[in-house]
This record gives C-alpha cells, sequence and structure tokens, in this order.
C-alpha cells in the first residue's frame, strides 16, 4: 500500500515508519517537526535500508498538504500529528484545540478531495477518563479530564461522523496505553522536550544522570505497592498494531476501535525496579505529591485486537527498559 504517516518523525510514528517499510509499504511522510528532529527519519532509512519522502509540512497549512496528495496517490493515512502533553493542553488550551482539531479538520478535508478513503488515527486511553473498572474493554464509559484528552475523544466523534457521512469510509481508531521502550537497534526512540512528564523518560534520564531522582507520584492508591498501576507498552508492538490495523481494515467501511495494551498492569515501584535491572544503575526515588487527575489503576482488555486484527503486544517489560535503556543510552541528549 501507498500510505501517508502524519507526524511520523515523532516517537511512535517514527517506529511505525520502520514497521510499514518492513512490511513492504510505500510510505510519505508529512512533520512539521515541533515535537520531533528530522534525524529520526534518516535513522529509519538507516535500519530499514528503504527511501522515503519527508516534507517539513505543517497539517494546519491546507495548500501545503494539497501539494503532497496532489504528487501521490495514498491507499491509506496514519494520523499521528498532534501536540500530546497533557499539563501543557491544561495551560495552552487553544493552541491544542486548534492543532489537534484543526490539523485533523484540514486532513480530512484534503483526504476527502483525493479520494483518499483510509484513515488509522491515534487515540489514546485517556479516553477512560478515570477508569471505573478494569480491565478496560472499548465499550467502556468515554469522558475526559484535561483539554488533550478532549481533542482525542472529540475527533474520534468528527472521525466517526465522517465515517457515517461517507459509506466507503473506513476509520480505524487506535487506544493507546502507555507506549514505552525504543527501537531494538538504539537508533529511534523517545525524545522528549525539557523535562519529560511521563515516567518511563524521566527514570531512564535519571539512569543516566540528566536528572538526580525521580518523583513517584503518591503511594497511597488502593494497589499492591500503593503507586500508580499502568499497561506499559513496547512501541514496537504499538507500531505492528498499526501495520494490522492498516492492513486489515482499509477498504472495510465502518469504525473500528480498538485498545493497544498489553492487559497487564506494572506499578510505579515495580517500572523503577525493572528499569534498574535493564541498565545496571541505581535509581534514586523519593514520594511526593499525588499527581491531580492520575487514575489509581488504568490496564487493557486487548482481546478486540486480538480477535479482529490478529495483534497481541508480544515484548514484556524487561524488553521494555533494555530497549529503552539502549537507546537512552546510546543517545544521552536524545537526537540534539
Ligand atoms: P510525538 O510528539 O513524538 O509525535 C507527534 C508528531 O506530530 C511530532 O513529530 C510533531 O512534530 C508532529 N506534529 C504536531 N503537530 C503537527 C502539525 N500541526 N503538523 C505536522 N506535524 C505535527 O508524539 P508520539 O508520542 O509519537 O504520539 C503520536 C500520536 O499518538 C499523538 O497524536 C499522540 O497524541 C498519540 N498518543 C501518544 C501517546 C504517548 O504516550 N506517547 C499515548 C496515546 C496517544
Ligand atoms: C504513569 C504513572 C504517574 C511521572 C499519560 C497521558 C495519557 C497517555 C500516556 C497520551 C502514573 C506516575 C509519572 C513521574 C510518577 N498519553 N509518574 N512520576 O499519566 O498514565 O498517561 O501518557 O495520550 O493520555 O495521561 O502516564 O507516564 O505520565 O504516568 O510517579 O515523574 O507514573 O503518577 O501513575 P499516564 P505517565
Amino acid at each position: 500500500m501507498k500510505i501517508l504517516v502524519t507526524g511520523g518523525s515523532g516517537y511512535i510514528g517514527s517506529h511505525t515508519c520502520v514497521e510499514l517499510l518492513n512490511a513492504g509499504h510505500e510510505i510519505t511522510v508529512v512533520d512539521n517537526l515541533s515535537n520531533s528532529s528530522e534525524k529520526s527519519m534518516e535513522a529509519v532509512k538507516k535500519i530499514t535500508g528503504k527511501d522515503f519522502t519527508f516534507h517539513k509540512c505543517d497539517i494546519l497549512d491546507y495548500e501545503a498538504l494539497t501539494k503532497v496528495f496532489d504528487e501521490n496517490t495514498f491507499d491509506a493515512v496514519i494520523h499521528f500529528a498532534g501536540l500530546k502533553a497533557v499539563g501543557e493542553s491544561c495551560e495552552k488550551p487553544i493552541e491544542y484545540y486548534h492543532n489537534n482539531m484543526t490539523g485533523t479538520f484540514v486532513l480530512l478535508r484534503v483526504m476527502r478531495e483525493h479520494g483518499v478513503k483510509n484513515i488509522v488515527f491515534s487515540s489514546s486511553a485517556t479516553v477512560y477518563g478515570v477508569p471505573e473498572t478494569v480491565p478496560i474493554k472499548e465499550d467502556a464509559p468515554l469522558f475526559t479530564i484535561n483539554p488533550y484528552g478532549s481533542t482525542k475523544l472529540m475527533l474520534e466523534r468528527v472521525l466517526s461522523d465522517v465515517a457515517l457521512a461517507d459509506k466507503d469510509m473506513s476509520v480505524v481508531l487506535l487506544r493507546y496505553f502507555n507506549p514505552i521502550g525504543a527501537h531494538e537497534s538504539g537508533l529511534i526512540g523517545e525524545d522528549p522536550n525539557g523535562i519529560p512528564n511521563n515516567l518511563l523518560p524521566y527514570v531512564s534520564q535519571v539512569a543516566v544522570g540528566r536528572l538526580p531522582k525521580v518523583n513517584v507520584y503518591g503511594n497511597n492508591y488502593p494497589t499492591p505497592d500503593g503507586t500508580g498501576v499502568r499497561d506499559y507498552i513496547h512501541v514496537t508492538d504499538l507500531a505492528l498494531g498499526h501495520l494490522k490495523a492498516v492492513e486489515k481494515k482499509a477498504n472495510v467501511p465502518g469504525v473500528h476501535i480498538y485498545n493497544l495494551g498489553t492487559g497487564q498492569g506494572y506499578s510505579v515501584l515495580q517500572i523503577i525496579d525493572a528499569f534498574s535491572k535493564a541498565s545496571g544503575k541505581e535509581i534514586p526515588y523519593v514520594i511526593a505529591p499525588n499527581r491531580p487527575g492520575d487514575a489509581a489503576i488504568c490496564y487493557a482488555d486487548a482481546t478486540k485486537a486480538k480477535e479482529d486484527l490478529d495483534w497481541v503486544a508480544e515484548r514484556g517489560i524487561e524488553k521494555m527498559c533494555q530497549d529503552a535503556w539502549n537507546w537512552q543510552s546510546k543517545n544521552p541528549e536524545g537526537f540534539k
């Protein structure tokens, strides 16, 4: 297939580019590089030995995006481009709504004008808000508690309405749980700007000596060790989920919704311990106040993706930590 990847130079996008190329698909990438480096694109070419075109292009720019579609014939779009930091979205709601919502509107308009009928969208477990029960199935109640999450939930609705209006349209909504790890080559990985918000990049920057200690946000949750439990998934497994989704659901009209997680929860302290073992480094931590809005426990029921897409996450927590450490120790400053 010929696939346009928006946001393809970012963390999950670059890993998905690798798996799409390895599977023999042709790709074109657009990214405005607002949260990524073009160096990831060179690394993807190195890993796969395959070439593709990268356009430094903002999906808000209708003319620029139209030009990319005019010059190519795409079978499908995998849409990663968006802003993703929960805390920042509370400080800059207008920027988040504009970038994520308007960017997707422009993309959908250009897709319609070029007759492209298949889209795979990066949604998030954030659409489940603070879940009442676990494991979480796709039909669990949906609500959001921050602007970032609201853009995901609203875009799920927008995309579903687009599929309803066009009977040939295939929309796949992939709800990711907590992506971590890196490609096993150590050539691409997560490279957050500034101090990381998410646990794994924070822990790995402590291990590599860039940060002094991990703040563990609360040890009074109703979990075995009192710290928050999440469903961490290797970014390569997540990338392979996109491959299956686009291969199996393109040209199958309708809305297809899948959780992409492992179905297994790990606590913050278990993650620190696993990362310490993988890196051979001591990882100092302190118990800090709970972070507002955090759920105690969140993990997926991923059986729908297994049954429908023939996809399961295969890489365990040791491999996730080893690969994250391999990337972090080889690239202590990320792509900089
Ligand atoms: P990322 O920031 O590494 O990748 C997103 C990419 O989109 C970046 O390269 C950025 O430069 C680009 N981008 C942003 N706005 C753009 C615009 N207007 N035009 C063109 N490019 C633009 O983030 P990621 O972790 O790879 O996430 C990819 C997608 O998955 C995002 O939509 C994110 O919300 C979603 N998601 C991420 C997680 C996670 O924990 N990483 C979890 C669930 C869902
Ligand atoms: C994991 C656990 C924290 C940092 C977020 C978004 C979600 C999705 C994935 C995009 C929690 C604890 C964290 C730290 C800590 N992203 N923690 N110290 O909050 O599950 O999900 O990323 O869609 O929408 O909300 O991930 O990695 O921030 O936190 O103790 O420095 O680690 O309290 O229990 P989260 P996270």
